[in-house]
């Protein structure tokens, strides 16, 4: 029995499924254990191995339903949140409870017992000189994390990383869902043979990262950490119409909406200097591959 535990937030969504998948075939000493309340992720992204368990749950109740294991946890990613920009104004009262309350109570269990917390931030707050944190509920919410847990560090000595990601895409994305975001969107409109829906005006640029190069950087960031934030983008930015343009389809334009933020932004290079992160994929590669097997 492997002794030390990996804990992972959200261990059912997006990231999380991928990152379990990577540290498997990293055949990590840790066990891990998922906490996941299902309300973005699936029972379909769960990985079927003897070294993963999964706790169905809310991160509030963490400290009850992870009593018996909290001496062996080692880390804490944390990507169990409300997790979308556009939605989180529909839906405020949801993502405050989830990103503010609940999250609380994953630092305050990381910094109770000692555990370092692998934050997973959020480049949308980055732009505008950090105005742009007031731009969505949901930015707001996650900014409000960042500060917290490097006021804990101040404060009580918590042990963190931050890593910060950006529109990330690639198996395992939401497909078909109100909490897809742009790749998903598009790849179900192209297989359904409907038109891409761009937001207006369709300049606003973004970098996009494929999913192996996050999860490599989630790795990178607990074994080289040295408690900062780190950028995990490419660094290379394309406009949503150019995204859109090349999938080589009809495009169909959607008033605009608020919270769209104009550009990305990258304030330092610390996954480069101190993780020896950089990005590999390049998303005009991607979408080349998917139409060509599409
Ligand atoms: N995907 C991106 O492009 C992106 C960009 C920046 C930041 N992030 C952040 O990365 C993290 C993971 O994103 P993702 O794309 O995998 O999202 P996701 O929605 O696929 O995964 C989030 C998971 O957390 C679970 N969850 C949500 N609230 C919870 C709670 N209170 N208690 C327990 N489980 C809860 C959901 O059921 C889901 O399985 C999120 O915190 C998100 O804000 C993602």
């Amino acid at each position: 029995m492997k002794k030390n535990i990996i804990l992972i937030t959200g261990g059912a969504g997006f990231i999380g499924s991928n990152l379990i998948k990577y540290l498997i075939n990293k055949n990590t000493k840790e066990k891990i254990i998922s906490l996941d309340n299902y309300s973005s992720g699936y029972k379909k992204n769960h990985i079927l191995n003897e070294n993963v368990k999964y706790i169905k749950g809310d991160n509030k109740n963490i400290d009850v339903l992870l009593k018996k294991y909290k001496k062996k946890i080692k880390v804490i990613f944390h990507f169990g949140e409300f997790s979308r920009i556009f939605q989180s104004f529909k839906n405020y009262k949801k993502c405050f409870d989830y990103n503010i309350h609940h999250s609380s109570k994953v630092i305050e269990f990381a910094k109770d017992n000692k555990i370092k917390i692998i934050y997973s931030a959020t480049s949308s707050n980055l732009g505008n000189n950090g105005k742009d944190e007031n731009l969505s509920p949901y930015t707001w919410s996650k900014t409000k994390n960042i500060e917290l847990i490097k006021n804990y560090n101040k404060w009580f000595g918590l042990e963190y990383e931050l890593i910060y990601f950006y529109n990330v895409y690639g198996p395992g994305q939401i497909m078909g869902s109100k909490m897809s975001a742009v790749i998903g969107i598009f790849e179900n409109q192209y297989k359904k043979n409907i038109p891409l829906t761009v937001v207006r005006p369709g300049t606003q640029r973004r970098d996009f990262t494929h999913i192996d190069d996050i999860v490599n950087g989630c790795y990178l960031a607990w074994k080289n950490g040295k408690q900062t934030d780190y950028m995990l983008g490419t660094k290379k930015t394309y406009s949503i119409m150019q995204i859109a343009r090349m999938y080589r389809t009809r495009i169909k334009l959607l008033p605009s909406r608020v919270g769209e933020r104009r550009g990305s932004t990258t304030i330092n290079n610390n996954a480069f200097k101190i993780l020896g992160y950089k990005a590999k994929i390049d998303i005009k590669d991607y979408i080349k591959k998917f139409i060509n097997n599409n």
